[in-house]
């Protein structure tokens, strides 16, 4: 592929999105008040100088006020996996907002021991507390793991992202070296100094850090899907689960993307047996919200302590959020988990995220690239390399931001969002197979175009 080729094409992408886009752009320079101008600073991400502005978000599409409808295989970067306003998260809304009426209010609502019990049935984990992210569940289920083994570490697979988790921000170097990850915005102190890290797909280096006795808990996405999708390898999860009953060492499982896999996650698929789960973003269907589930050993140790007074997990000890587990998230994770996010919507989604995966391969496979696509359940996502990559680090090798802003551009100013992060493609319920056939013909059009056949 010529590089020339590519900047060029690149160029007038951008030429054509920034055209075709007057109002987004006006409203980006308009906001001199926020930090990045952006409401969060991530959204600098999209490519093409700008984002595009929201105006209406509806099912499995997405306008901006320029006008613009997409195909959104974006979905909110999962927050939206339940597809826009699903119209049952939107009456429990509104039957808790406006009819009934209360939305925080310190006291529980029914709802959460109906949430808890569903996910207890999905994960088999019995016992479950709510956060109002995945970022915020897994802080908190961290403590309780250090709290319950008395041990200070955690350990992390390199290029793993599990939310703003101070103790996570660590990557093995080329010298197989753990270190702060670049970009990691002011530590505490050195995570190296908190965490020990390891090489998805490699027993052999978690049993060397495990080996030092001081790490409380794994915390691992059964699959990685922040560094591009890394699928583990046949007996890999198995690998770990015995490794940390050997090591007196817990197992967290960070399901929030990959819930993609089914109802109950990859736990469910996989038959893992982790100690403690994570979830967020999806499951309140667009309303903020996380979870993490704790097996009844764990819970009973946690209540050991507390009961000794060691833990304060009712005030001020590490473990609470103050609109947590409130009236509309649990209302919002009703619904969604329901009314849904449920068996048959998975299998329907799944099936798109095959047929997305089909065209995908089908173009790499006729020009011959030394790319691959993976898939999740419902999500899907390619990578810049052959075979696919089977580590953090060989996933971030294989980035290439140039091809992603060529590729997103393409795509967008056409009628498909991906998702600004690498080339992620997820599939919610109301997702068609006319928006992925849409999605295989742009790619392939794109792809023919940089290759200049
Ligand atoms: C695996 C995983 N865990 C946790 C998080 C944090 O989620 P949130 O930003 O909603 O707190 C993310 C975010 O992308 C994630 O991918």
């Amino acid at each position: 592929m010529s590089r020339d080729r590519l900047h060029r094409l690149t160029a007038a992408e951008r030429e054509r999105y920034a055209a075709s886009h007057p109002a987004s752009r006006a409203l980006f320079d308009q906001a001199s008040h926020l930090i990045g101008r952006v409401p969060m600073t991530w959204m600098s991400k999209w490519s093409g100088g700008f984002p595009l502005y929201l105006d209406t978000a509806v099912a499995a599409t997405v306008t901006d006020v320029d006008g613009h409808r997409y195909a959104d295989f974006a979905l909110g970067d999962t927050g939206a996996m339940a597809g826009h306003s699903a119209p049952p998260v939107t009456a429990a809304i509104n039957r808790r907002a406006i009819e009934r009426g209360g939305l925080t209010a310190m006291l529980p609502t029914e709802d959460a021991e109906w949430v808890a019990a569903e996910l207890a049935r999905r994960f088999g984990l019995p016992l479950w507390s709510f956060s109002l992210s995945a970022t915020d569940a897994n802080r908190w289920a961290i403590r309780v793991a250090r709290l319950v083994t008395g041990r200070s570490k955690i350990l992390v697979f390199s290029y793993c992202y599990h939310g703003s988790v101070d103790e996570t921000f660590v990557i093995l170097d080329d010298d197989g070296a753990a270190r702060s990850r670049p970009g990691n915005v002011g530590p505490a102190l050195d995570p190296t100094s908190t965490t020990r890290v390891a090489h998805f797909n490699d027993l052999e280096s978690v049993r060397a850090e495990l080996e030092h006795g001081d790490v409380a808990v794994i915390v691992t996405e059964p699959a990685l899907t922040n560094i591009g999708i890394v699928l583990p390898e046949p007996g890999f999860l198995d690998g770990l689960r015995r490794l940390a009953d050997q090591h007196g060492t817990l197992l967290l499982i960070d399901e929030t993307h990959t819930l993609s896999a089914g109802p109950g996650g990859m736990t469910a698929t996989e038959r893992l047996r982790p100690d403690i789960v994570v979830l967020g973003k999806s499951i309140g269907g667009g309303v903020a919200c996380g979870a993490y589930g704790l097996t009844e050993a764990v819970a009973a140790r946690l209540g050991e302590h507390t009961r000794a007074g060691a833990a304060d997990i009712e005030d001020v000890g590490g473990v609470g959020g103050t609109l947590a587990g409130n009236a509309l998230s649990t209302a919002a994770m009703r619904a969604t988990l329901s009314e849904v996010l449920t068996e048959q919507a998975f299998d329907t989604m799944s099936g798109l995220a095959a047929r997305y995966t089909a065209g995908v391969q089908a173009t790499i496979d006729r020009h011959g690239l030394p790319w691959s696509v993976s898939r999740l359940g419902a999500r899907a996502e390619y990578r810049f390399a052959s075979p696919a990559p089977r580590t953090g680090n060989d996933s971030a090798a294989a980035a290439d931001p140039d091809l992603d802003e060529y590729l997103h551009l393409y795509l967008a100013n056409r009628g498909v969002l991906l998702t600004p992060f690498h080339n992620v493609a997820l599939m919610c319920p109301a997702t068609e197979a006319a928006d992925v056939d849409l999605h295989t013909g742009l790619f392939a059009d794109a792809v023919a175009d940089l290759l200049g056949r």
